[in-house]
């Protein structure tokens, strides 16, 4: 991959000299994103499937393109593809449409103590309101979820099982397509939250054979507030809507009987983020051109890189020496995360500081927080070196000492 030129289409990497190393937080956006939601507002601009006029029928037409594009960019029907407002939407939708009914007293829901909040929280809440139960499955020394761990915490009670496919802290990836077999041998039915593997390798649904499974376009290039919920049609039919309005009903009247429409339809109510779809259909076209496979490889250089050189450094600890991706935790010894990220920042570089949105895993990591360097296909080693020299004086600057 051509890096410099690839930089020239982002106008956030054109403009300024920041080193961004919070691509797990979000990412930056190409002119062919920006320009997509610009043509929306220029050329569209109308409603999609609520109009017998030309450009509200062209709107429909690029919308369900978008849904084709997204299906085929991970291997699926475009039937399955339910557009949301991100990941964290989609897990409520899953947690509320289906586990609200799905869910009888003393059934547990499995997660693991890396989960990330979207994927922990709606699962308290749904277990509180069904006398389900939430069970929290300590993560080993691999850090990862596996077969042998599910094994330990599977009983007949186990009714949904929960993971990220790659941890948004230690960057490890889960063998999703075993642990969905695993689970279905006990009919559990299982989600994936897919934020953090989407944007940076090949994922496939037909493969995967999961129930459900959730991303953002926001961290793969595309706008915010726009995310995509897959589900299997057999776990969508179980599903219900949990937003109702325009859009999601065939008919209703003053009985109060409502027909839904059809599956995705059915769980899109009210106006689509239509100039964000059109985003993420360049998005994807921009990631398809590039080729996930390169993305990944340039990534995985990154990080080797970056480890290789953060290991020589005396004053840091590392939480995760190896991972599958381009996701590298650590801290800066004796100094406070927020502080040392604080510091980092008036060096030109940008990377996460705290909890990360994962507060279960403080025990496994045994701190209470750390910084997080995140990079993408766009990061080059130029700016490893940046930020290694700003790690390397970072205790030197600061008087705010983590106990
Ligand atoms: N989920 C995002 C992160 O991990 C915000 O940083």
């Amino acid at each position: 991959m051509n890096i410099d030129r690839i930089r020239q289409d982002f106008p956030m990497l054109t403009k300024q000299m920041l080193c961004y190393f919070d691509n797990a937080a979000t990412t930056f956006k190409p002119s062919s994103v920006i320009d997509a939601i610009v043509d929306y507002y220029s050329h569209y601009s109308a409603n999609p499937g609520r109009g017998e006029y030309d450009i509200a029928f062209k709107t429909h037409q690029r919308v369900e393109h978008v849904r084709q594009q997204t299906a085929t960019f991970i291997k699926a029907d475009p039937s399955n593809i339910i557009f949301t407002s991100g990941t964290t939407m989609g897990i409520n939708l899953v947690a509320q449409g289906f586990g609200l009914s799905y869910l009888k007293e003393d059934d547990e829901i499995l997660i693991t103590e890396g989960d990330h909040a979207a994927n922990t929280l709606p699962w308290y809440e749904v277990a509180k309101r069904t006398g389900a139960k939430v069970t929290i499955m300590a993560l080993g020394d691999d850090q990862r979820l596996t077969v042998d761990l599910l094994k330990k915490h599977f009983t007949t009670r186990t009714k949904i099982l929960a993971f990220p496919e790659v941890s948004n802290v230690y960057g490890v990836r889960s063998d999703v397509k075993s642990l969905v077999a695993f689970a279905h041998q006990f009919a559990v039915i299982v989600l994936v939250d897919g934020a953090q593997a989407v944007p940076h390798h090949n994922v496939n649904m037909k493969d995967y054979d999961v129930d459900f499974y959730v991303f953002s376009a926001h961290k793969m290039c595309g706008p915010t507030g726009l995310g995509i919920l897959y589900g299997k049609p057999e776990a969508l039919t179980k599903m219900q809507p949990t937003v109702f309005g325009g859009g999601m009903n065939l008919t209703y009247n003053k009985q109060q009987k409502m027909d839904l429409s059809a599956i995705p339809y059915r769980f899109e109510a009210g106006t689509l983020p239509v100039a964000s779809i059109f985003g993420l259909g360049a998005a994807i076209e921009y990631l398809t051109t590039l080729g996930l496979d390169k993305i990944h490889e340039h990534e995985m250089a990154l990080r080797a890189y970056a480890m290789q050189r953060l290991k020589k450094l005396t004053n840091v600890i590392l939480y995760n020496e190896t991972s599958d991706s381009a996701i590298i935790t650590f801290n800066i010894k004796d100094v406070f995360s927020q502080d040392a990220a604080t510091y980092l920042n008036t060096k030109g570089i940008a990377v996460r500081s705290g909890q990360h949105c994962s507060r279960n895993l403080s025990e496994h990591l045994k701190t209470h927080g750390t910084l997080r360097w995140s990079a993408y296909f766009y990061n080059t080693m130029d700016e490893i070196d940046r930020f290694i020299e700003a790690v390397k004086d970072g205790g030197n600057y600061l008087d705010a000492y983590f106990e």
